[in-house]
């Protein structure tokens, strides 16, 4: 049950408890699987998640990886079923840890979505700069995003999602079409390898939840595979990334989370939302690189000499 000082932010921020096909947003306190079993078949144009990996975070009981797999199975297989045919599923996942021997849980995982023939598109490689630092062996520095549709007739709208030529000024120097661009002016096709900030101490998006991915991971999804209006679902709701990434740009909104402390994360982020005043790092905001970038600390003579002046406020 929600205590009385959630159910009233509920209403304050127009949430369904559970799912309503006229609501814009649904947050479900409880197992995802309940939630799925209220959505009709074909609601989701997206599904976008980070599942719990299986590695003893706070909010998980590591489980045998044949067991992990098959909760996953489960919750897979609804969530396909719920998924529209045009609709995308993206399923963001790390490795699986076990006395020092890494199992990519893409890896594990990818037989389930086999079996529920869904398309892949893509295998998303996102890398970011931080995190444990491994004594016996390389540490990680990357986490795989698998895309997958239901059909070959799926929603992908590239134009709001491209970025910047390296060389947008580039003609055509022989031809038909001398002198015209040569490339798209709008931007290029971002690729499947995507450098963005993980959701460290200093980042502006932190909250106290354990395990944030940016909302900037979520927005070429939400941009890319849904349309205005759209539902997006995300069955391991956490602190409500994928939540705000979808109502930021005009879909609905839904997902599920079992633990009440992170339901309240999630409400406090909407209520920051609805303000105006959450602050999230905007796509495409240049890495952070101490060689070009000035610190917001003090550095040592020789390392100044290497900096020049660029604003950090949104690292
Ligand atoms: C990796 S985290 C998701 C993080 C999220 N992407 C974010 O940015 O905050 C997975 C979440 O799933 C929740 N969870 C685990 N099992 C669940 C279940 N059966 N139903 C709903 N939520 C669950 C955990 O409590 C945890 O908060």
């Amino acid at each position: 049950m929600l205590t009385p000082s959630l159910k009233k932010q509920f209403k304050k921020l127009k949430i369904s408890p559970s799912f309503n096909l006229r609501a814009n947003k649904v947050v479900y306190y409880g197992d995802c699987l309940k939630l799925l079993k209220q959505i009709p078949d074909e609601t989701a144009q997206l599904i976008i998640t980070s599942p719990p990996y299986n590695i003893g975070k706070e909010y998980e009981r590591k489980l045998k990886l044949n067991h992990y797999v098959e909760q996953q199975e489960t919750v897979i297989k609804e969530c396909v079923r719920v998924l529209s045919q045009k609709g995308s599923l993206c399923w963001q996942v790390g490795n699986y840890v076990n006395k020092g021997e890494i199992i990519p849980l893409d890896v594990a995982l990818a037989p389930v979505f086999q079996s529920c023939r869904l398309k892949m598109r893509n295998r998303i490689i996102w890398h970011f700069a931080h995190g444990l630092h491994c004594a016996k062996r390389f540490s990680g520095r990357y986490e795989t995003i698998l895309w997958f549709t239901k059909s070959d007739n799926y929603t992908f709208n590239l134009d709001p999602v491209r970025v910047p030529q390296k060389y947008p000024n580039k003609k055509y120097f022989k031809g038909p079409k001398t002198g015209q661009y040569s490339c798209n002016p709008l931007g290029k096709n971002p690729g499947d390898l995507w450098q963005i900030p993980n959701v460290k101490n200093n980042h502006v998006e932190k909250t106290d939840y354990p395990c944030q991915f940016p909302v900037e991971l979520a927005e070429p999804f939400v941009l890319s595979m849904t349309n205005k209006g759209d539902w997006v679902l995300d069955p391991f709701l956490g602190s409500g990334t994928s939540l705000i990434a979808g109502i930021k740009h005009g879909r609905k909104a839904m997902g599920a989370e079992v633990n009440k402390k992170y339901i309240k994360i999630t409400c406090d982020r909407m209520d920051q939302f609805e303000k105006g005043l959450l602050k999230t790092r905007p796509m495409n905001t240049p890495i952070y690189d101490p060689k070009t970038i000035k610190p917001n600390r003090p550095v040592s003579p020789e390392q100044e000499s290497l900096f020049n002046s660029v604003d950090l406020s949104f690292r």
